[in-house]
């Protein structure tokens, strides 16, 4: 019996072993020849248009190839865009506003940082590669009433729910929406004019200086407190939401997703091992910019928090997550390193 168990394995081994006959960067090579957005596995897609919907805001039209999964999309996920910048390939996530009929797929990108940067200023017919859809910010079945909170560049993804959660039932929604500029306020005012459940706030924060709190949530949606909610938006907003939730004891029913980390500067600067390839330096910011820093390169994706590319054993240490705010004090125990602080020296299975 133990002689027989012990073959098997060995006989498993042998069936699981698939020679790579041909290799899948090759067959991409000369796809490539023929047209530049062919690809055997791989998510490409060409940019078909891009138009300023506010300062700095645009909204960019992509074409995927066959190989992105439409249909295992769900409202509010983003996508990894990955563009080529002076030979280096950088990586950012776009929440995905909604599909076309023929496929194409809308993203909207606001000029910050090197990848946003570069994604508004190609040229159309440019290509660009793209991971699947992802994350967890995406409703449930349920058929509660909603509210909707987003800040700036945070309504793409609300933007998205919102289309979604307006298909198949008659729920109460109602949207508050705090920006400096006009992005997608006639959209949302017209689905307002269309759907008679949908209320909609637009707070222009230039016009107004208004800022999110307990008694402007009571007087625009009296009954937020029953309400599934959702949110995504800047720091400011992320944090006055947080606190309300948590006051009234109803943290639970709020999904989020931030698009901005902050960073908790009155941390110390830590010392960090990566205990495998035997490095060490020092963090002030995210774990993973840090060691960035200083010229190590650990694998990552969105640099949000959303894909888990990043994720790694903690060994020991304390490390603090810039999302929620949680210390973690454990030994080997999960983190990403692209939202994670160090709150003591830190040692990381990497
Ligand atoms: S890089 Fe995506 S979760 Fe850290």
């Amino acid at each position: 019996m133990s002689s027989s168990m012990q073959y098997q394995p060995a006989s498993n081994q042998h069936d699981q072993y698939r020679p790579e006959w041909v290799r899948e960067d090759f067959v991409d090579f000369i796809a490539e020849k023929f047209n530049p957005v062919w690809a055997w596995k791989k998510v490409k897609a060409t940019i078909i248009k891009s138009r300023a919907i506010g300062q700095d805001f645009y909204q960019i039209q992509l074409r995927p190839n066959r190989n992105f999964k439409q249909q295992q999309f769900k409202a509010g996920q983003s996508i990894l865009v990955t563009v080529d910048i002076a030979g280096v390939r950088q990586q950012r996530s776009y929440s995905v506003v909604k599909f076309l009929a023929n496929g194409d797929m809308i993203i909207a990108v606001k000029q910050q940082g090197k990848v946003s940067n570069v994604l508004t200023q190609l040229a159309f017919g440019s290509i660009v590669e793209l991971s699947q859809a992802q994350g967890e910010f995406i409703l449930d079945n349920s058929s509660e009433p909603l509210l909707l909170l987003a800040s700036g560049s945070g309504i793409t993804a609300i933007y998205s729910i919102l289309l979604e959660a307006l298909q198949p039932s008659k729920r109460p929604i109602d949207l508050i929406y705090f920006t400096r500029d006009e992005a997608f306020h006639a959209d949302l005012e017209q689905l307002h004019q269309q759907h008679v459940q949908f209320n909609y706030h637009y707070i222009n924060t230039v016009a107004r200086k208004q800022h999110l709190t307990a008694e402007l949530l009571e007087g625009l949606v009296p009954d937020f407190q029953q309400r599934q909610s959702f949110a995504c938006g800047a720091n400011a907003m992320m944090q006055s939401l947080n606190q309300i939730f948590q006051d009234l004891n109803i943290s639970a029913q709020l999904k989020q997703e931030y698009f901005q980390i902050a960073v908790d500067e009155s941390l110390e600067v830590q010392p960090i091992i990566f205990l495998r390839s035997q490095q060490t330096f020092e963090a002030k910011s995210n774990l993973l910019e840090s060691a960035e820093q200083a010229g190590l390169k650990p694998t990552h994706g969105c640099r949000m928090g959303i894909c888990n590319t990043c994720t790694c054993t903690k060994v020991s240490g304390s490390t603090k997550n810039m999302l929620t705010g949680e210390i973690d004090h454990g030994s080997n125990t999960q983190i990403k390193l692209c939202i994670s602080q160090a709150v003591s020296p830190v040692t990381i299975n990497l």
